[in-house]
């Protein structure tokens, strides 16, 4: 039986990514934020500070757990310990959603701070989907897959990105994380149009947008989550909330973490697109 005083886990609004910097200001002040999202692969000890402060986060707010070490498209055997810690973790704070990547993190056992690409082609879609569902028959319930920001492309890809995604989807019974800022970054690095993109996703699979600021550099963008959302991704995200309507949206910010005022006022943007947009 749930030992959790905040019953609810449905999510609505835009919510926050929780940062180590502001856990003592949202534990004292109980900002009005409607959701926050953990990422998974910092909670899942036994016990000490970090899932202690995750408890007591969840009393007060609904939560999402997002990880980044399933490792769905590496050919190294799943993780059954990770996937373990991640259930015990889940049935502690009942989040909403638990969501990974559309990536490959591990070879041989060995983990990298990435989310490596993969190839789209009906091999690795299969691979992907078979993986997805053991992953979900494991769990006892659904994931969301995130689309990823990417900087090259393989010549073994035969389908485009919202193809593959769109499928997998289909096959898997898995539902969608859509980044609108990974969508725009790999647009402009691979010349895409980004409205076809978000207009190719199958809707009704989409639970959850993540919004983030990306870099310039000199012939390219990069997906770095430290700097507020860019005005064209706002444009993207208006254009995805016409189609998919009102979805719980959240604000990553990783590096160069600004003060949570500040991160605020980016929520609230989204919610202030999303609420006008989806009326
Ligand atoms: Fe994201």
């Amino acid at each position: 039986m749930s030992q959790l005083k905040f019953k609810s886990n449905a999510i609505y609004g835009a919510g926050l990514g929780l940062r180590a910097s502001h856990y003592q200001e949202v534990l004292s002040s109980k900002p009005n934020i409607p959701w926050f999202e953990l990422l998974a692969d910092n909670y899942m000890s036994d016990g000490g500070l970090p899932i202690e402060r995750a408890h007591k986060i969840r009393q007060n707010y609904p939560i999402t757990l997002h990880c980044v070490g399933m490792s769905l498209g590496s050919c190294d055997p799943l993780n059954i310990n990770y996937l373990t810690r991640l259930k015990a973790l889940s049935e502690k704070l009942e989040p909403a959603y638990i969501s990974d990547h559309l990536a490959w993190a591990s070879i041989d056992g060995q983990y990298t701070h990435d989310l490596l690409p993969l190839p789209y082609n009906a091999h690795t879609l299969d691979h992907m989907c078979e993986r997805i569902s053991k992953v979900q028959e494991f769990l006892g319930r659904t994931i969301l897959i995130e689309n990823p920001s990417s900087y090259l492309t393989f010549e073994e890809s035969d389908m485009t990105e919202w193809d593959f995604i769109s499928q997998m989807a289909k096959i898997s019974g898995c539902e969608l994380l859509v980044d609108i800022n990974n969508i725009y970054v790999s647009s402009i690095n691979h010349k895409f149009d980004p409205l076809h993109y978000v207009a190719s996703l199958p809707a009704e699979k989409v639970k959850e947008l993540h919004l983030a600021g990306f870099t310039k550099m000199d012939n390219y963008l990069l997906d770095t989550h430290s700097e507020k959302v860019h005005p064209p991704v706002w444009q993207l995200y208006r254009a995805a909330i016409k189609q998919f309507g009102a979805t719980p949206t959240l604000i990553e910010w990783d590096s160069d973490v600004p003060d949570f005022a500040t991160l605020h006022q980016e929520a609230l943007t989204a919610e202030r697109h999303m609420w006008a947009l989806s009326q």
